[in-house]
């Protein structure tokens, strides 16, 4: 089976070039953090407080959600647009340092790409966790400053300093909690995304992808 890694900060450009690599392998392109979104959104929905262990691991158990390249859909509701509102954004790093929460979604996730016969999967924990045997493992990263002008582009209507600030926070909350936590796999291809163009890293992924085993 084929999986392709590919992890790394928000703003490190991680989903784009995500989303291409599928495309021009013709993989099934998987986004992990969106079910780590779509968990925080329904977590708002009940009035479930996120930080709260046990309500939301309930929850999350019985938790329908259903992913189509981007389209998210969460017990039956398109939730695409909603899970990257500023609400869920915030509430997002504490469902995803919820143990349990971490064991279900790993879980799906694995049953998600066997029943594709492989993906390019997106997320923090894939070449570490998820699939330590991956065929490829890219990291991507960019300096603060780039991936919060990315995103304060994408999102519009926060100010920089806003966006720049709670990416500093979920980057901290990220990379310290105890499980799953963001890490450059040592057998990982690193790429600083700060100055180049999507094509130009696709393409050096792909040439390398070509010369490995994968
Ligand atoms: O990539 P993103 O910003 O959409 O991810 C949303 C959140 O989910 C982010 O704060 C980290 C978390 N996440 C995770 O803990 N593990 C993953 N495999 C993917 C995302």
């Amino acid at each position: 089976m084929r999986v392709i890694a590919i992890d790394g900060p928000a703003g490190s450009g991680k989903s784009t070039v995500a989303r291409r690599l599928a495309e021009r392998l013709d993989l099934a392109y998987l986004d992990t953090g969106a079910m780590y979104r779509a968990v925080a959104f329904a977590a708002l929905r009940r009035g479930l407080d996120p930080e709260e262990l046990r309500p939301v691991a309930r929850m999350v158990r019985e938790l329908d959600i259903d992913l189509d390249g981007t389209n998210v859909r969460v017990d039956g509701v398109d939730a695409t647009i909603d899970i990257r509102s500023p609400e869920v954004t915030r509430a997002v790093s504490a469902v995803a340092a919820n143990p349990s929460v971490r064991t279900e979604l790993i879980c799906r996730q694995r049953a998600w790409v066997k029943a594709r016969g492989g993906a390019v999967v997106e997320g923090r924990d894939i070449g570490t966790v998820v699939f330590p045997e991956a065929s490829f493992k890219a990291y991507l990263t960019a300096r603060l400053d780039v991936r919060a002008g990315r995103r304060h582009r994408e999102v519009g209507d926060l100010a920089y300093e806003a966006v720049a600030a709670d990416m500093a926070r979920r980057d901290a909350l990220d990379s310290e909690r105890v499980e799953g936590p963001l890490l450059c796999s040592d057998d990982a291809v690193r790429v600083d995304t700060s100055d180049r163009d999507v094509e130009a890293i696709v393409e050096e992924l792909l040439e390398k992808l070509g010369s490995g085993s994968a």
